[in-house]
């Protein structure tokens, strides 16, 4: 057990409630990704909560510009190549009160993603790190790697923009989440292979949809069927819409949430929206998040809208006890 650190000597140390481990992804490149997990740890960092933010796209990193970090001495990459196993000896400090980051740069073009017992060890040290909140930045795509670090926890969120491409990506996105959570569910090796059979959308089974997998594990075992809705009752992803313009960009994450529940029998919850916003790429040259360089801006104020849902389960740390 770990102990929250700055307890006064005089009083019974409090166990540290667990790391919230968020990761962000989406399916396509460039709806805002980086731009949000920066904003949203900014915004949760100056509430006065510890916050990481870890920038889990190698191919692509450029986070810690986001943050004014401009040459980051460690990396990522420095534990996918296996220079450190300690992740949490990678942590930067930001120009940001509270806010630390783990960079990903000058990762080996040879060997970019780590390989399946890194990112284990990954997804483990994750949790490990000393914070109230720690984002993932994920890459584009749906890549084994991407997905492995979606699935940390029930806390992923998915980012959309208001484009048919977009919208297009992130259900693939979400398919490729559900389906690989239902296979590492499932025990048997029979019903297994048929999740497996199921990815490929046109498997000769004529399995279409999860309801069709369903209907088709339940009647193989009964058990396996009871394992099946239980992992659909806990998948929740979050959805952000991003670049929002109109009232009608404002509705797109009802409706995907409703897409949701009809195709994959699954509750996404819609978490909330940002504008589109000219002051994004101002702050974005100035290398600083929005919600420090334009707060009053309308994304800074949407933004710090959904920091605080996102906070809403965990009420804000006291303030530190002075010692006598
Ligand atoms: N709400 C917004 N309003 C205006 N511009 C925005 C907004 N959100 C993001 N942007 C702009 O879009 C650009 C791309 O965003 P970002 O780099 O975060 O995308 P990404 O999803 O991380 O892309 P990639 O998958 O390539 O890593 C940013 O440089 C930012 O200036
Ligand atoms: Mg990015």
């Amino acid at each position: 057990m770990t102990f929250q650190l700055g307890a006064r000597t005089d009083e019974p140390l409090s166990p540290r409630a667990p790391t919230r481990v968020i990761p962000v992804g989406g399916g396509k490149g460039g709806v805002g990704k980086t731009f949000l997990v920066a904003n949203l740890a900014a915004a949760l960092a100056r509430d006065g909560y510890r916050v990481a933010a870890v920038d889990g796209d190698l191919e692509g990193a450029n986070l810690h510009t986001f943050l004014g970090v401009p040459r980051p001495r460690t990396s990522l990459a420095d534990f996918v190549a296996q220079r450190e196993d300690d992740l949490p000896k990678l942590l930067l400090e930001t120009p940001i009160d509270n806010l630390q980051l783990i960079a990903a740069t000058a990762s080996n073009l040879a060997t970019p993603q780590p390989s399946r017992t890194r990112r284990v060890r990954l997804v483990r040290e994750l949790r490990r790190i000393e914070a109230d909140f720690v984002f993932v930045d994920l890459g584009a795509g749906t890549h084994p790697a991407v997905m492995d670090y979606f699935m940390i926890g029930e806390e992923g969120v998915v980012v959309i923009t208001p484009e048919p491409t977009s919208v297009e990506n992130a259900y693939a996105f979400l398919r490729a989440a559900f389906y690989r959570r239902l296979r590492l569910a499932m025990v048997s090796h029979n019903v297994r292979s048929i999740v497996t059979l199921a990815m490929d959308e046109r498997n000769e089974r004529g399995i279409r949809t999860p309801m069709d997998l369903l209907r088709e594990v339940q009647a193989i075992d009964s058990n396996e069927g009871a394992r099946f809705v239980e992992t659909m009752r806990a998948f929740r992803p979050r959805v952000i819409v991003n670049e929002v313009r109109t009232a009608d960009d404002i509705k797109l994450g009802f409706s995907i949430a409703s897409v949701c529940r009809k195709y994959f029998g699954i509750d996404a919850e819609y978490l909330g929206y940002v504008n589109h916003d000219e002051a994004a790429r101002r702050s974005v040259r100035a290398r600083r998040p929005i919600v420090a360089s334009h707060p009053r801006s309308d994304a800074s104020i949407y933004i710090a809208r959904i920091a605080r849902k996102l906070a809403a389960a965990r009420p804000p740390p006291a303030p530190a006890a002075t010692p006598v």
